[in-house]
This record gives C-alpha cells, structure tokens and sequence, in this order.
C-alpha cells in the first residue's frame, strides 16, 4: 500500500497510525516497535509521542528493536544508534531504554561480532517477532544497513558500509574519516519477518530510490526492493519522495 501525503508533516501523522493500527492488532501482548534511525522517521517519532501525550498510545511495556549499529564506536558515542535512539525515540515516546535492544557493535574481533548478530537474532525471535518495523531508505535503495548486493534472505550479520553511504552519513561525524567503515544489520531476511513494514521517505533525494524499490524489479542491488514481497507492506511518502512514480 503507498499512502502519498502533500509534506512531510502530513507523511509523519499518516505513519503514525499506520503504526498504531499495525501494534494494535495484537491486543494483551507487549508490543515489538522495530526502530530505524535516519532523518525520515523523526516526525513520525514525534507523532506517535504526540498519540502518547494525548492518551491514544502507550509504549511503557513496548520493546524496541533497532535495525543496525556501527561497529567499532566507543560505547556512549553520541552518533551510536543506542544513543540516537534513546535521544530520537525512547525519550519521545515513553519507551523504557531497558526495553531498547540494539546489536552490540563495540567488539573488535570478527568471532565477538558474529556472535553479537547471532545473539540479536535470539533476542528477536525469544520477543516472538517484530510486530511493526519502522524504515527509512538510503539513496542508493539501502534497508537497515543492507547495501546493493545485499542477499536478500539474509539475516543479522557485519557488513561493509558504502562510500555512499558513509558519504550520506558524514554529516554526523566531524568527517568522513570518522564514519565507521561497518556496522552490524538485521538482514533482508530478519526485517522481512516483521508482521508489518512500515517505509516513511520524503524529499526528491529519495525519488529515484523508491521508484526503483516499489516499481523495478526484485532485486540484490536495490535492497528495499524485498518491500514488494512483503504481504504487509504501507509506504508513506510525500509528493516529492513519490515523484518518480
Ligand atoms: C542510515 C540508516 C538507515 C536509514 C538511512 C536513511 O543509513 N542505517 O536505516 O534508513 O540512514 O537516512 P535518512 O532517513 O536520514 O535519509
């Protein structure tokens, strides 16, 4: 389903419930919110502390699960997705930091990193699922930190950063030199087995990425193309991001 809004603000408010719609379908159980970080879910975060606010939502026995982590900062980095997220998310809407789980990216040995991604692979299915899974999209189509050439039934594992991606993403670090050159991602695989995905893109930036995700064939080097195998799939862009489509 591609929900197309006139802004940005008017994108957050229609992800926000499409959100609440998805966690609600499973009442009496605590809800499993996956987490991305970027730029395109911020208004949709702060929608859903909005719902909070006014009674309409409640994310104190949620857990939150986030897409991927850098590999190699030193813990407490304030550009860490544990971090941001507890910044960006767990602050905004009322969700306990004991409830964030994040792939700990701060070993240095190959054997220590594998282990992470197989233990948050655990962690994931003992929580019995994601029920909804928040998602932004890179420039070049990049999910989580699954970059073209990505597998598609891959599941949580180190991989390499793009020079685009630590191009794009240079702009929270003092340089590109301090961009982490990996990070450690849920799979296309693992984000695949979310109940409900939930893309939120907007801005021309993403046009060319999200025609080639929704409209051109399924594959590797367009990772957000798994989107179309999804059964459960709501894209909620603005008129730029949909312009290409
Ligand atoms: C990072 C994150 C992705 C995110 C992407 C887009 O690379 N790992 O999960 O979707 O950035 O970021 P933005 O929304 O700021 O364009």
């Amino acid at each position: 389903e591609i929900l197309v809004s006139p802004d940005p603000a008017a994108t957050a408010r229609r992800a926000a419930d499409v959100v609440l719609a998805g966690l609600a379908r499973r009442p009496g159980r605590d809800p499993v919110l996956g987490l991305a970080t970027g730029s395109s879910p911020l208004g949709l975060y702060q929608e859903l502390g909005r719902a909070v606010a006014e009674g309409r939502a409640d994310f104190s026995t949620a857990h939150g699960i986030a897409l991927d982590e850098y590999v190699g900062l030193p813990p407490g980095h304030p550009e860490g997705y544990r971090q941001v997220l507890l910044r960006e998310v767990c602050d905004v809407i009322g969700l306990s930091p004991d409830r964030l789980a994040v792939p700990d990216g701060s070993a240095t040995d190959e054997a220590s990193l594998v282990a992470a991604a197989t233990a948050y692979e655990e962690r994931i299915a003992a929580l019995g699922g994601v029920d909804v899974q928040i998602l932004g999209i890179g420039a070049n189509g990049h999910l989580g930190f699954n970059e073209p050439g990505s597998a598609l039934a891959s599941r949580t594992r180190v991989k390499r950063l793009s020079e685009r991606t630590r191009r794009d993403n240079a702009r929270f670090f003092t340089g590109l030199d301090d961009v982490p050159t990996h990070c450690l991602t849920q799979g296309l695989g693992t984000i695949l087995g979310a109940r409900r995905l939930v893309l939120v893109a907007t801005g021309d930036g993403k046009a060319d990425a999200v025609a080639a995700a929704l409209e051109g064939p399924l594959t590797a080097s367009v990772p957000a193309s798994v989107l179309q195998w999804h059964p459960d799939t709501v894209v909620c862009l603005d008129e730029a991001a949909a312009a290409g489509l």
